[in-house]
């Protein structure tokens, strides 16, 4: 995974199936999860920018938060291959 934090690009190591969210908490990105990963929060909410087909379907927790189109919720949102996604 590729994140954009402030224009900056930093590309970490994701297991497949593990979450953006879990992806970037191991390798010090600083996503916030103030609902701890349950998908109540948009605190992690990200915008994918490459690879929207590398990841998990957009589920119903993100449904019901209204999140659409490129933005997804890095706790809800697992990975399958190279993508990159900017954090707000
Ligand atoms: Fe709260 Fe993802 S951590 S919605």
């Amino acid at each position: 995974i590729t994140f954009i934090i402030k224009g900056q690009e930093k590309t970490v190591d994701a297991d497949p199936g593990q979450t953006v969210l879990e992806a970037a908490q191991k390798n010090g990105i600083p996503m916030e999860s103030a609902c701890g990963g349950n998908g109540f929060c948009l605190t992690c909410k990200c915008h994918v920018r490459k690879g929207a087909d590398q990841l998990s379907a957009p589920n119903e927790r993100e449904e019901a938060m209204g999140v659409t189109g490129e933005e997804r919720l890095g706790c809800q949102t697992k990975v399958n291959g190279d993508v990159t996604v900017e954090l707000e």
